[in-house]
């Protein structure tokens, strides 16, 4: 039965909406570009690498993820990370995919701006030319940096915006909350930017609050402990608000202690829209189909649970309305 429900959930289109393309580095790309680059890594081997992804929470896995990042140096770099992750995704049948980076995971230790985003476009364009697949990217700020630093970062954006759909929030949540960030985020909604933010992954309701009456977000990232929140909930599922949630990072990171325990069918349930996506897939375990997989199992998904998701992945994404449309008729062609 779950092997038919897996088949099923493979088969039909879905749009990823929560990817930190950093996060997809394979441990055998971090070991060759070190190479490549001459990098120093404190790693003699791809397997020493794998070891050392192991995380009790969100700070561990970030300061792994930052390292790991010191290998990314040239446009090709970009370019490699990101049509690996694009092939990677479409395997899973992943018709869309809107794509995190962190510019100042980057600029912070002497790469520019530049360099990083041109490699990435050109693999962007190049999966759309080479096998049809529609992308956006997301620009995300850093929450332990200060404003300041984000307001610089939106600047030397300034020539890219055509190619940059939203903004986001990312890096270590508590003691970082969404207000810090509200001149930012004012401005980029000035610049026609859309707007996105991590909240409720580790940090309180309070935080999701935050998030959607200061930064006036278009699309909440995690937001489990919302959850704890019965106010909170109705708002979110009265604002239409879309969920990225990400099953097997909420694992690894200790958000849920157990999949079995895994609020994604409860919040289908309530009436959010929820989304399936893999975060940072090299680090969790896993890209769309594992996650999907992973809580099909754990939570007993039916048919109608797993079509759901799915469309809720392309109404939840910034894709034109006459994309959509022909996304979710798409969906509902598939048959279990
Ligand atoms: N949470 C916060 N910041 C991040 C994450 C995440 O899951 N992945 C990469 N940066
Ligand atoms: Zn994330």
């Amino acid at each position: 039965m779950t092997t038919d429900l897996l088949a099923f959930a493979r088969q039909l289109p879905k749009a990823e909406l929560h990817l930190h393309i950093e996060g997809s580095l394979e441990p055998e790309m971090l070991f060759n570009l070190a190479k490549r680059n001459n990098v120093d890594i404190p790693f003699k081997s791809v397997e020493e690498i794998r070891n050392a992804y192991q995380f009790s929470n969100l700070q561990d896995f970030l300061d792994i993820y930052y390292q790991g990042m010191s290998v990314l140096q040239t446009e090709e770099d970009f370019f490699d990370l990101t049509m690996a992750y694009l092939n990677r995704s479409r395997a899973d049948n992943v018709r869309h995919a809107e794509i995190f980076f962190d510019p100042q995971g980057h600029t912070e230790r002497g790469v520019p701006f530049n360099i990083a985003i041109s490699g990435i476009i050109t693999a962007l364009s190049m999966a759309k030319v080479q096998f049809g697949m529609t992308t956006k990217l997301i620009m995300c700020f850093l929450r332990h940096l200060p404003e300041g630093a984000a307001f610089e970062t939106l600047k030397e954006a300034e020539p890219w915006l055509d190619h940059i759909e939203a903004v986001g929030l990312d890096s270590s949540e508590v003691g970082h909350p969404p207000s810090k960030f509200e001149n930012v985020f004012k401005a980029a909604r000035e610049q026609g930017l859309k707007l996105v933010a991590h909240a409720g992954e580790e940090g309180p309701p309070d935080y999701v609050y935050e998030a959607l009456e200061l930064l006036k977000i278009d699309r909440l990232d995690h937001g489990n402990r919302a959850l704890e929140d019965e106010k909170l909930v109705q708002r979110l599922v009265g604002a239409n608000m879309t969920l990225t949630v990400c099953p097997l990072s909420n694992l690894k990171l200790g958000v849920v202690k157990d999949m079995r325990q895994h609020p994604l069918k409860k919040m289908l349930d309530l009436g959010l829209c929820a989304t399936v996506n893999s975060d940072d897939p090299s680090y969790f375990g896993g890209y769309m189909m594992d996650n999907f997989e992973a809580v099909i199992d754990a939570l007993d998904l039916d048919e109608s649970h797993i079509r759901t998701l799915a469309k809720n992945s392309f109404t939840g994404s910034f894709l034109p309305e006459g994309q959509k449309r022909a996304q979710l008729a798409a969906i509902d062609m598939v048959s279990a």
